[in-house]
């Protein structure tokens, strides 16, 4: 096991009806901007919640965060901050909205181009405390320090400790009202958060690969139960859960990690607009596929451990692990290939030309996914 540090301050208030907690979070001298996005929560009753919860509090509101969230609009949140002088931001929706208001609380104080912070990684050295109300568990953004924007076709990270939400709630009744679309997006992008971090090249780091292993068990046995039922409650609440823990940042603990597949499918999301968890089922089986070999120790444990698979000679256990990964996405109802989402061979010409664009030259936990291994992984996955 490499060395590590590791703090993870988020205040989590998780269960039903947790949502008043925040009366208590926020404290009362703060003039609260509560950010959210194009409407969910309003139809939803989470609104009225907080509403309910903030009604000794001074506050405000900032509405219209797309998914994906856009520079352009949370700039806006920016100036009206700078404006009118909040000193708390409450995000209350999905990752997008938790990564835009990161993005917002970064940005507030920060001299210059605030685009340099996601083009430039410009050093941030301040940030607008802010805490959340998740409504769709899929990012691990609620407790964690990242975020992304997107501006135009361009999508970008940027990591700070002092964006990571001092409280996150984690009321599972508010993932009720989430289409099928939007729970199987969320159950693939933990998962798929899990296989980063763990399928690299083992250093013995046990605790770490069995909580992985745990949090990929759950989500293969809880998934499936809401493409069957979206209102089974106790699936709602464990999926929670493992999406969360899937990005905290716990598992990543001194071990190697991957993110190519991310990497690789941020460019279909800017290029073509395909959902963030759709883009990394159609990458991993291939990003899987392809590493064969720097990644063959993991894929043999993750192939026994979550697959039960003993049999057969090892590139034909790693060929039947790959195709239960397809098999259980596909069972998510998400795409397993290019061609499932009408994207042909000069899209991927498009997105690998952005991906070089964006220096991602040197991907995986070897830094071995040159161009030339990205545009294989995107043709194996036509
Ligand atoms: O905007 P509203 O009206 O709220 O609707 C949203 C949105 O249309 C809707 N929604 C959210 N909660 C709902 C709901 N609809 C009904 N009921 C609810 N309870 O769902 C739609 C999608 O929301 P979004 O926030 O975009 O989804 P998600 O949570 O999957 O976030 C995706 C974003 O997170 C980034 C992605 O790149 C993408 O931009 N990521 C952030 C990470 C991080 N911060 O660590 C890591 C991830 O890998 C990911 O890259
Ligand atoms: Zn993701």
């Amino acid at each position: 096991m490499n060395n590590f540090s590791y703090q993870n301050t988020t205040q989590i208030h998780f269960g039903q009806g947790q949502i008043s907690a925040i009366t208590n979070s926020i404290p009362k001298d703060k003039k609260i901007l509560v950010t959210y996005g194009g409407g969910s929560i309003k139809s939803n009753g989470v609104y009225d919640q907080v509403v309910a919860a903030l009604k000794d509090h001074t506050w405000d509101e900032f509405s219209g965060i797309e998914p994906n969230p856009q520079f352009d609009t949370l700039m806006k949140a920016v100036e009206k901050i700078r404006a009118e002088g909040f000193d708390y931001l409450l995000a209350v929706g999905g990752g997008s909205v938790v990564d835009g208001t990161k993005f917002i609380a970064a940005a507030v104080g920060f001299e210059g181009d605030t685009w340099d912070i996601l083009a430039k990684g410009a050093d941030v050295n301040s940030a607008l405390p802010l805490g959340c109300i998740l409504t769709l568990p899929a990012t691990g953004s609620e407790t964690n320090i990242g975020a992304v924007v997107t501006r135009g076709k361009e999508k970008l990270a940027f990591m700070n400790p002092l964006v990571r939400p001092q409280f996150a709630v984690l009321d599972p009744q508010t993932t009720l009202s989430l289409s099928e679309r939007q729970t199987s997006n969320g159950v693939v992008d933990a998962y798929v958060h899990v296989m980063e971090q763990y399928l690299t090249y083992p250093v013995n780091a046990k605790i770490q690969d069995r909580f992985a292993e745990g949090i990929l068990l759950t989500l293969i046995e809880e998934g499936p139960k809401l493409i069957d039922n979206l209102q089974d409650i106790e699936a709602r609440t464990n999926v929670m859960w493992a999406a969360t823990q899937a990005l905290s940042g716990l598992i990543g603990v001194g071990v190697p990690q991957d993110w190519a597949t991310h990497m690789i499918g941020h460019e279909l999301t800017g290029n073509f607009g395909v959902d963030h968890g759709r883009s990394l089922t159609i990458v991993l089986p291939a990003v899987m596929n392809v590493c064969r070999e720097e990644k063959k120790a993991k894929l043999l444990q993750y192939a026994e451990r979550i697959w039960n698979i003993t049999e057969g000679s090892e590139d034909e256990r790693i060929d039947i692990a790959i195709e239960k990964t397809k098999q259980f996405f596909s069972q998510m109802k998400t795409p397993v290939s290019l061609g499932e989402i009408d994207l042909t061979q000069t899209d991927v010409d498009t997105a690998i030309a952005s991906l070089e664009a964006h220096g991602m030259t040197k991907l995986g936990e070897h830094g071995s996914i040159d161009i030339a291994r990205s545009r294989k992984v995107l043709e194996v996955a036509l």
